[in-house]
């Protein structure tokens, strides 16, 4: 890292800091500055009882001496107070801006583009981050503070001692430069380490979450491959423990090798005051104590310039974070509102590639969705339908080509206005540690486009419920919509993987947009409910447009446009009696699908026959 760019970033971090929490901040400015005098007043008065000591002796008279020792009492008492007060300042402030910054970034993560939060190496930067995001907050101003206000101190003390012969100060400036030295080639060490080991860590945190990961235990003991998953986290654990059992070595012995050096220095030091130095006892007792000052203010200097390159080596990960594209980034043009859509979606020659792979998952995308129009999209697993989804939601938008809604591409739309009018079901869809409620409504009851009061919300969710054929097993919950879901939490129950596929539904209808995309809404549904549900669907949608993905082919005959994907492009387009008259692709996928329930039902009836 270039020294410019190190300079801009201390500059620019200060500026992120600095207005906050200002009180307290000047405040710690106030008492560090006090803290430079306090040290260098004690050692003026140690001088000057030195001074006064054989006069007293001699002379029996103790008062001038009760005075000033009654002064240094009072000094030590002041200056307790002042470290426990800066102590207690230090760690709120430490504590106030670590939340600040994590807001920051939080804030910062929840605008970054989609695809950039798939790449691996964003996920490295990430974790390097939090390791280290703490210290770039208050502990970045303080040791700023603590820097200057060392080295004025040191200037103080030097003067007051400035009749102490020149080679003790020279070897107490050697051994602060090679201290500095020494640790300044540690740092560079440590955060190459920190930065091999944030992926390995990563992945282990990954394998040994697994063990109490609700959707995987099961899998673990059925398949029985505890001890696979436990190999690869030690492997792992023992690549990152061997990376920082270096990293230790290499402190201790640098640590020990400057304490040996710095003895030998001292032994010297002394040298030179029995030799070259005259004393009286003021002076004497100015020096000892002065000489150990002088060491434990050099050592807090050199302290806090190892804690600023530390933290300069902290830095880049904290502007690689932040300077991660954002969706709708100052540099794009997407200041377009949507309002509605009254003509069409339509994609001209979409394709899409994934950064890690070979191939295509889109590959020249020809199709327009009509206002207010019902289109199915089938195809088998990896034809592309939920990428294609993707990139229409605005979610990727590094795709090739063009999408437009309503003749504007959506590249000049600002998407939160996009996203504000479309209800989705995505294939892979949260589930909240919160009330059934709250984990259908979410943050819908604050949203522009409708701010009901409260009955006409509870009869929204009602009818979202019943759309979404909730009602009946919500019914049997003790606690109703208010039940807490996740059964980690106290009190919290856990549906079934059907059971939370209907509540990913309500939420999609709760929002009520007028575009809704739904994709794969009924993979884990039984075909009874199923059944309701595609009711229910068709009925909730018709006055809207939405595009519905699935397997399941039943719901293509009332719809208005079938799009059959495979490998990426579209192969067929049209109505069910369109394709069924074609015998292409679709025609066989239905064949096959009505024939296997047919069979499977005929089976069943021979079964019951014979018994
Ligand atoms: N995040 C990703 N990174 C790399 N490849 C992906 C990613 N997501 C999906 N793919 C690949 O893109 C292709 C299309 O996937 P997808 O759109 O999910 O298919 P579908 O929804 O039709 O099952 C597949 O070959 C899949 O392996
Ligand atoms: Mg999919």
């Amino acid at each position: 890292m270039e020294n410019k760019t190190k300079i801009m970033y201390w500059i620019t971090m200060i500026r992120i800091l600095k207005p906050k929490f200002s009180i307290k901040l000047y405040l710690f400015v106030i008492l560090q500055c006090i803290l430079i005098f306090v040290p260098n007043l004690q050692l003026i008065l140690t001088q000057k009882i030195g001074d006064i000591l054989p006069q007293s002796i001699a002379g029996g008279d103790y008062e001038d001496m009760i005075i000033l020792l009654a002064i240094q009492a009072g000094a030590m008492l002041g200056l307790q107070l002042l470290h426990a007060t800066i102590k207690v300042i230090d760690i709120q402030l430490k504590s106030q801006y670590k939340c600040y910054l994590e807001e920051k970034l939080h804030t910062k993560l929840s605008k970054v583009k989609i695809p950039l939060l798939e790449r691996a190496e964003t996920h490295n930067q990430i974790s390097t981050l939090y390791r280290v995001i703490q210290e770039l907050g208050f502990p970045l101003l303080k040791n700023l503070i603590n820097f200057i206000q060392t080295i004025l101190t040191l200037l103080v003390m030097l003067y007051i001692m400035r009749n102490i012969h020149w080679g003790v100060i020279a070897i107490i400036v050697v051994v602060s430069f090679v201290n500095v030295l020494a640790v300044q080639k540690y740092i560079k060490k440590q955060m190459d380490i920190y930065r091999e080991i944030s992926e390995p860590e990563r992945k282990a945190k990954y394998f040994s979450g697994l063990f109490v990961d609700k959707e995987i235990v099961n899998e673990i003991r059925m398949f029985r491959i505890a001890k696979l998953i436990l190999s690869k986290w030690k492997l792992l654990l023992i690549d990152i423990e061997n990376k920082q059992m270096n990293l230790a070595k290499r402190q201790e012995y640098l640590y020990a090798g400057i304490q040996i050096i710095t003895h030998i220095l001292q032994f010297f030091m002394f040298l030179i005051l029995i030799f070259f130095t005259h004393f009286t006892i003021g002076t004497y007792m100015l020096v000892s104590q002065g000489i150990l000052q002088l060491q434990t203010t050099a050592r807090d200097l050199v302290d806090s310039i190892k804690n600023i390159q530390e933290i300069t080596g902290y830095l880049p990960s904290y502007f690689c974070v932040m300077q991660l594209e954002e969706e709708d980034g100052e540099q794009s043009d997407s200041n377009q509102h949507f309002h509605n859509l009254n003509k069409e979606i339509r994609l001209v020659d979409v394709s899409y590639k994934y950064e890690n792979a070979n191939t295509y998952a889109l590959h020249k995308v020809n199709l327009s969705i009509k206002s207010q129009e019902k289109v199915a999209i089938v195809g088998h697993n990896g034809s592309g339908k939920t990428t294609l989804v993707k990139c229409i939601l605005g979610l990727y938008d590094n795709y090739i080509g063009e999408i437009y809604y309503d003749d504007i591409s959506l590249r000049r739309y600002s998407r939160d206005s996009i996203r504000q009018h479309i209800s989705v079901l995505l294939q892979e869809f949260g589930k909240y540690p919160m009330t059934l409620e709250e984990n259908i409504a979410l943050d819908f009851r604050n949203d522009a486009l409708d701010i009901p009061k409260d009955d006409v919300v509870d009869k929204k969710l009602f009818d979202a419920l019943h759309v979404s054929d909730s009602d009946d097993f919500i019914r049997k919950l003790q606690t109703g919509i208010k039940t807490s879901l996740n059964p980690i939490y106290e009190n919290g129950v856990d549906l079934s993987g059907g059971q939370w596929q209907k509540i990913g539904l309500a939420r999609a209808y709760y929002k009520n947009a007028d575009i809704v995309f739904l994709d794969e809404p009924t993979s884990a549904i039984d075909p009874l409910s199923e059944h309701r549900l595609f009711t229910g669907m068709l009925q909730h949608l018709s006055d809207k447009t939405a595009v519905i993905l699935t397997h399941r082919l039943g719901i293509c005959r009332w719809v208005d446009k079938i799009i059959v994907m495979e490998n990426g492009s579209v192969i067929e387009m049209g109505t069910h009696q369109q394709l069924m008259q074609q015998g292409g692709r679709y025609c066989e996928m239905y064949q096959k699908q009505t024939t296997w329930y047919g069979e499977t039902e005929n089976i069943l009836k021979k079964e019951l026959v014979k018994q």
